[in-house]
């Protein structure tokens, strides 16, 4: 695994010249904020040694070095999702790989369903925690020496950035909500039972992703910080049907807004 890790780091600096400390994970939504990177080198998934092949329909596959906002970054156009049959491993895979290049900031973003009664289809939500309901942990097994075995995830979210999200979101005008999200394997939606089961847990949004890679990349001392899009709805008394189109449809809705407050977030990162 250390030896597939340092090979890929070792394949991508031999063709960049870009050392970036910041890295992008483009979920669903963020398809905007890829426009806006003047980005310099390219490199589908499939040609990147060790890579796994994203699979999921809407999800493009590349990896992009480039800069946004004057400041030199890397970002995950697609990621890996563990429905698609990837184990845990392979899904965090590009975090591993992002630490041993040298990145300390995570910037994630994501679909998913909002429990909270207070969210709307279309809402942002800040991350300001997690619930990992994943059946496989990405830690499992040997140790690597990026970070303990018993890693810490008090502050799984940093809250210096999570502040900095606030205040750019506010002085934007970009009203945004806040809250828990819990992550699950899918590929199914949920029943409306899971739904109230997961907001009774504490959870405000559940989703298929990014519980994972978080937890990667914390264990590799990066700092985080996450973005959910609200594409659905199910709440306590909200019947909802739900279908793949619907949750790309609602990302893209707000693409503008956010691609805006995450260019001027990596604008101001310290
Ligand atoms: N559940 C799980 N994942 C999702 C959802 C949802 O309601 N919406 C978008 N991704």
């Amino acid at each position: 695994m250390l030896a597939n890790i340092r090979e890929t780091a070792a394949w991508l600096q031999a063709r960049t010249a870009l050392r970036p400390e910041i890295a992008i994970v483009l979920g669903s939504g963020l398809g905007n904020l890829a426009k806006q990177i003047s980005v310099v080198d390219a490199f589908e998934y499939k040609d990147i040694p060790h890579f796994p092949v994203s699979t999921v329909e809407g999800h493009h596959g590349r990896l992009l070095f480039g800069h946004l906002a004057g400041r030199p970054v890397m970002a995950m156009e697609g990621r890996f999702h563990y429905y698609e049959g990837y184990d845990m491993k392979q899904v965090t895979f590009p975090e591993r790989v992002m630490h041993q290049l040298g990145i300390t900031t995570f910037i994630v973003s994501n679909a998913a369903g909002g429990m909270n009664p207070n969210f709307h289809v279309g809402d942002i939500m800040l991350i300001a925690d997690h619930i990992n309901l994943f059946p496989e942990h990405p830690l499992r097994g040997q140790n690597l020496p990026t970070g303990p075995r018993f890693p810490d995830m008090h502050e799984a979210y940093d809250h210096t950035l999570l502040q900095l999200a606030r205040d750019i979101a506010a002085e934007q005008g970009t009203p945004v909500q806040e809250g828990v999200y819990l992550g699950v394997s899918g590929p199914t939606f949920e029943t409306p039972a899971e739904y109230r089961a997961y907001w009774r847990l504490g959870a405000d949004a559940v989703g298929m992703s990014t519980v994972p890679e978080v937890i990667v990349a914390r264990h590799s001392g990066m700092r985080c910080f996450g973005i959910s899009i609200i594409t659905d709805l199910g709440g306590e008394n909200i019947h909802t049907e739900v279908s793949h189109e619907e949750v790309q449809q609602a990302a893209q809705s707000v693409e503008a807004p956010l691609a805006r407050l995450i260019t001027e977030f990596v604008a101001r990162l310290d």
